[in-house]
């Protein structure tokens, strides 16, 4: 008889790796911008002090929520950059976001809990929460208002077994960037139903055009019930480093940490030292990768406007591009596979993100330079020109 894993393994969703899978392995020019992988090179002062680190003997165990002085950086930045008023102890350095996220929903979620996701939503949250013993619903936000937070599309589905809710902000896949306003109706919606928010910031430095990222957590009465989220990933080009933070009032954090240190003791520390002179450095870098990113995102917006049947709102932030292909006809998961098939060009189905996302592909400008995001524009172009 073979063993059978834990029924928290079979009743979970099968993680899915969207157009990624289907790409993998197939022979041909294929241009990949299905995953938000940045295509800039880690700034070479923040590898510098990593090697540094490394030479000076920084190989052993170290503070189990991260070491003291970068905690104490990030909180210094929480609250020059997003009006958080946390200490260090209320800081845990996490392996990514992804660790982050997965701490905080262990922590929080369990067994008759629902978990609410705003769709368009990161797929990932969804495997989480079931891991976590709970159950997920879903609150379409509307594409024909720019996926706006709405009242009237969230406050139903919530039910008595509602726990928390998980928000994205900036936006993946949407790019959009949540107004003060409608934080403020989020804010109201989980003040009154007394309800945690999991607040997903890994996007939060890649912004365009003044546009402000707020966090939640920062609004009246929300810094007892939020769970902030921030990684090194996306701006910084660490998505390979496996750096994060959780950032949360001393009563949500305590809960973390106890899952934290039993998944993974603690993050590397060497790579720690990397991510202090990240916050530490010149912030004219991290403006420089910003703004090629905005160069990248005016191309493809740009490019696809033009295309027939293709509309694309500019996103406000994130290094993704979620065209409106609906009035080709197309399903999007049509669209994404023809698109693959017919030209090499990878970008995910909207519908990857839930049915809110129907009608839209996801189209990340952020991970190839211009000459290629340029190459993969024509070629689409010339798919929908063919239509
Ligand atoms: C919304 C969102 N959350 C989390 C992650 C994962 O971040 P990390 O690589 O820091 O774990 C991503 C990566 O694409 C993301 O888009």
């Amino acid at each position: 008889m073979p063993i059978r894993p834990a029924a928290r393994i079979t009743d979970t969703s099968p993680k899915n790796f969207g157009m990624f899978a289907k790409a993998v392995g197939m022979d041909g020019d294929l241009i990949h911008l299905e995953l938000g992988m940045p295509v800039e090179d880690t700034p070479q002062h923040i590898k510098e002090a990593t090697i540094t680190a490394l030479r000076a003997g920084a190989v052993h165990y170290s503070d189990l929520q991260g070491l003291p002085h970068l905690r104490a950086a990030i909180a210094q930045k929480l609250q020059r950059q997003n009006g958080l008023d946390l200490s260090a102890d209320e800081v845990i350095v996490t392996n990514g976001l992804t660790q982050a996220s997965f701490a905080a929903f262990m922590a929080f979620l369990g067994v008759g809990d629902e978990c609410l996701l705003l769709a368009p939503y990161y797929p990932q949250h969804i495997g989480k929460a079931e891991l976590a013993g709970a159950s997920v619903t879903i609150a379409p936000l509307d594409a024909a208002n720019n996926f706006t937070i709405n009242r009237d599309l969230i406050e139903p589905v919530i039910t008595p077994a509602t726990k928390a809710i998980a928000l994205i902000n900036p936006c993946n896949p949407t790019g959009r960037v949540f107004t003060r306003e409608e934080l403020e109706v989020l804010a109201e919606i989980a003040r009154a139903h007394d309800l945690l928010v999991f607040s997903d910031e890994v996007y939060e430095e890649i912004t365009y055009d003044g546009a402000e990222h707020i966090s939640i957590a920062s609004l009246p009465g929300m810094r007892e019930r939020t769970i902030t989220m921030f990684a090194f990933t996306k701006a910084y080009a660490m998505d390979g480093w496996r750096l994060g933070y959780i950032a949360a009032d001393a009563e949500l954090i305590g809960p973390c940490m106890k899952i934290h240190t039993n998944e993974v003791t603690h993050v590397n520390t060497f790579v720690q030292h990397g991510a202090l002179a990240a916050l530490q450095g010149d912030p004219s870098v991290l403006e420089g990768m910003v703004s090629r990113d905005r160069t990248r995102r005016d191309l493809v917006v740009g490019r696809l406007n033009q295309m027939p049947g293709v509309r694309c709102a500019l996103p406000e932030g994130t290094i993704y591009a979620f065209p409106d292909i609906s009035a080709t006809g197309l399903s999007a998961q049509d669209c994404a596979d023809r698109l693959l098939a017919e030209t090499g060009v990878v970008v995910e189905a909207g519908s990857f993100y839930g049915a809110a996302g129907e009608g839209h592909l996801r189209v990340c400008f952020g991970c190839a330079e211009v000459e290629v995001l340029t190459e993969a524009m024509d070629r689409v172009a010339q798919f929908f020109n063919g239509l």
